[in-house]
């Protein structure tokens, strides 16, 4: 298995010189124009050393995941389409502003992707949100469909595709393609997910050169059952069951 150095980082704000900052692992860069990763703040930093501590209990596994959660869904809406739009204020003056343009739904990638569909209602109201499952074959070993559940006009609407552990990226792209068999095209998806692998974006981006990827962290690689490394563990299992 493949597997890159860890990169480290003086994390703080712009206005401290670097000897005022403690220094910490931070996201492997990515060469695709398609993959944003969220600013490496010690915010984030942090939130991303709670959850990946095997110490942290559940409790604060999910309400911590849950605060990361809700960084990838506000970042992801920045990649949507928006139309200038003006108001008229309370003082009677106007103000030159946007609106989103189009609709979206969530998609999550059961179990671990239904996680993060609270944090995209709490961002948007009555937000659609449909299901697939997608799971290990026993006799082939290879990723399978075993049931979805979609919007019927989901191929007017903008999908935000939730899975909060990106890697091998053989779930994420079984997904795309019943997204796309379902008439969505390629460019109004998003993948939003909380770790990546180097292995899985490569495989992703280049297989879906016009897809958006939204991540807060890149690690290091995977080892030989595929988990992510350092990464966290199994998040379903963390998240729904320990
Ligand atoms: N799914 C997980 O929950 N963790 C990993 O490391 C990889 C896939």
């Amino acid at each position: 298995k493949q597997e890159t150095s860890a990169p480290t980082q003086c994390v703080g704000p712009d206005y401290k010189p670097d000897r005022h900052k403690p220094t910490a692992t931070v996201s492997t860069d990515v060469d695709f124009e398609t993959v944003t990763v969220l600013p490496q703040t010690p915010q984030l930093i942090a939130l991303l050393t709670k959850i990946r501590d095997v110490q942290t209990e559940r409790g604060d596994f999910i309400f911590y995941s849950n605060r990361i959660i809700r960084l990838l869904v506000e970042e992801g809406l920045n990649h949507l389409p928006t139309v200038e739009h003006t108001v008229t204020t309370p003082v009677g003056r106007p103000y030159a502003g946007l609106m989103f343009q189009g609709k979206i739904c969530g998609v999550s990638i059961m179990r671990a992707g239904e996680a993060m569909e609270q944090g995209l209602r709490d961002c948007c109201r009555s937000v659609r949100i449909g299901k697939i499952l997608i799971q290990r074959d026993e006799e082939s070993a290879q990723p399978k469909l075993f049931y979805d559940k979609l919007p019927e006009d989901i191929a007017e609407r903008w999908v935000l595709l939730l899975d909060p552990m990106f890697a091998t990226g053989g779930s994420a792209i079984m997904a795309v393609e019943v997204l796309k068999s379902r008439g969505v095209p390629e460019e109004r998806i998003l993948f939003l997910n909380l770790i990546a692998s180097p292995q899985g974006i490569k495989n992703f981006a280049t297989k879906f050169p016009r897809l958006r990827v939204v991540t807060a962290f890149v690690d290091q690689g995977l080892d030989e059952k595929n988990y992510i490394i350092p990464g966290l563990g199994d998040f379903g299992d963390r998240y729904y069951t320990i």
